[in-house]
């Protein structure tokens, strides 16, 4: 017997679900990545505006930093969210390019929904833009070359330029190089964490300086001591510098005049063995994280010697790498393996503050395998977005130093957008069409620079196609918006790789969605 058929839909989930299906979807998705791509098109390259992010709790921000902006967004929309992790896998991977990755992404989409419009399927779509991807990332094989010294510079100063004025980049870009050379002749693996970042709040930017060590914040606890030491020898102590506390269920009892003196004398013997112990291994400072006893600091002061307490354990890690100490557990017990050296030793009471704390600056260790740039200037909003380049400077620059750089200012896009126009002149298929969105998309970088500095995107677009088509992959935009052979301006080639794949990858997933589903919360 046949069973029987049910005209009755059968409902799977609740009615205010909502369903939304087909082309429209991905009408939707694409507009709303479009509305988040624009938002970040003014603060794209050297000509870039900034953005000023308010909260409520009363902070501000003014930063183009597009990790930045994108962190302190609400975002809601579904698309939007996918760009937001997106995003963030850009940052994470490279510091940097944030903004590039987010253009590439909304134009992809674009150009995919005027395809789609035409009645190309979106699978076909993804099908041209991998085969697109793959040309592009040969590409950049092709034109990357090995950096050199001068070549590091000018990739922090690129990375830094779009967030900071040409006057700071100028001044920041060596430092970022020096400190980050510096530290690769101590140790194996150098990366961005290894370069400390000191906010002095005093002088202007161009009083900036690496140094060749840590600086640190802590009160300096008698006035008398000696505030400049040369050849410095430095103790990394993690406990205090005192006796041992009595545990509080111990109880002495002390019967006669006498016990109660010889309680003292041993109180005291100890401690004594405890500043011999330190000043019989020759050190000029210890650095501890626990407390000091009064009657210890003051009879090492005696000897010149200087006792600062309470670090966090990080603090005392950095120290250590940068002066090439170990760190002990006792004072009692100082080998000269465990002492580390730093050239100049120097501390300074701030002024017209009321910080207790003054500034302690360990600086010129022979081998630092940690540095640090102190960033000088008062302004606050502008002090923050200097640090927030330097970060992705250093980032750019410690990720060139393992691999190989590109020239930046559209030229390495023009140049990829160039071959997967070339090698979609050889695809018979529907596929070619995705392959000429794909080159439209990534000549977005070097239109979006020409817009910025007020420049036709349009013209300066078909001058540089014409450029790179002659057979030389070096033109790009000028800071003017010109068309100009490009100098000085170089990305690692990982960040332009990682761009175009996340990018692209963000893309192709939102062309798989054929459906939302979305339900309202009724509570
Ligand atoms: N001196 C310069 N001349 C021309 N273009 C430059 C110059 N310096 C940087 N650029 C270009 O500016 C673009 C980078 O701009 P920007 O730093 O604003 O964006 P991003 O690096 O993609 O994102 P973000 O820094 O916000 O993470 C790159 O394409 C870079 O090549
Ligand atoms: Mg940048």
């Amino acid at each position: 017997m046949s069973e029987q058929t049910t005209e009755e839909p059968v409902t799977i989930v609740p009615e205010n679900t909502e369903v939304v299906s087909g082309t429209e979807v991905q009408e939707k998705l694409i507009l709303a990545a479009r509305v988040f791509s624009d938002l970040l098109k003014p603060t794209f390259g050297p000509n870039g505006l900034d953005k000023m992010m308010y909260k409520t709790d009363g902070s501000n921000a003014v930063t183009n930093d597009g990790a930045k902006i994108i962190s302190e967004l609400m975002v809601k929309h579904p698309a939007a969210k996918m760009m937001v992790s997106m995003a963030e896998s850009q940052e994470e991977a490279c510091g940097d390019g944030v903004t590039t990755t987010m253009l590439i992404c909304g134009s992809l989409l674009i150009e995919a929904n005027i395809l789609m419009r035409k009645g190309l399927h979106p699978l076909k779509i993804i099908d041209g833009f991998r085969l697109a991807l793959d040309v592009s990332k040969n590409q950049i094989i092709k034109d990357e070359k090995s950096p050199d010294t001068t070549t590091l510079i000018d990739v922090a100063k690129t990375a830094l330029m779009g967030k900071n004025s040409t006057s700071s980049s100028n001044i920041f870009s060596p430092i970022i190089v020096e400190a980050l050379l510096t530290i690769s002749e101590n140790r194996e693996n150098t990366l961005a964490e290894h370069v400390s970042m000191y906010k002095s709040r005093k002088g202007g930017i161009s009083d900036s300086k690496l140094i060749k060590g840590v600086v640190i914040n802590r009160r300096i606890l008698l006035d008398s001591l000696p505030n400049n030491i040369s050849n410095c020898k430095i103790v990394c102590l993690d406990s205090d510098i005192k006796i041992r506390e009595l545990s509080r269920n111990t109880e002495i009892k002390i019967t006669s005049a006498d016990n109660l003196d010889t309680f003292i004398e041993e109180q005291k013997s100890r401690k004594k063995q405890i500043s011999d112990s330190i000043i019989d291994s020759g050190t000029n400072v210890v650095f501890c994280t626990g407390d000091i006893d009064k009657e210890i600091l003051h009879s090492l002061a005696d000897s010149g010697i200087i006792c600062i307490g309470e670090l966090d354990s990080s603090e005392l890690r950095n120290l250590s790498q940068a002066v090439g100490a170990k760190i002990i557990e006792t004072p009692l017990d100082i080998h000269d393996s465990d002492i580390g050296q730093c050239g100049i030793f120097s501390w300074e009471r701030r002024e017209q503050t009321d910080r207790v704390e003054d500034i302690i600056r360990i600086d010129n260790c022979t081998t630092p395998s940690i540095v640090t740039i102190e960033v000088c200037g008062g302004e606050d909003v502008v002090v923050e977005e200097i640090i927030r380049g330097i970060h992705d400077a250093l980032r750019s620059t410690s990720i060139s130093m393992k691999s190989k750089v590109i020239l930046g200012a559209g030229s390495i896009h023009s140049s990829m957008a160039q071959a997967v126009r070339d090698e979609a002149e050889k695809i018979g298929g529907k596929e070619r069409l995705s392959m000429e969105a794909f080159s439209r998309a990534l000549e977005t970088i070097p239109s979006t620079l020409v817009e910025n500095a007020g420049g036709d995107p349009l013209d300066r677009i078909l001058e540089l196609r014409t450029a790179t088509m002659k057979g030389t992959n070096s033109f790009g935009i000028s800071p003017k918006g010109t068309v100009v052979k490009v100098k000085g301006v170089w990305h690692p080639s990982p960040l332009i790789e990682n761009s175009i794949e996340s990018a692209t990858e963000t893309a192709i997933s939102m062309l798989r969605i054929d459906q939302v589903i979305s339900s309202k919360n009724t509570q």
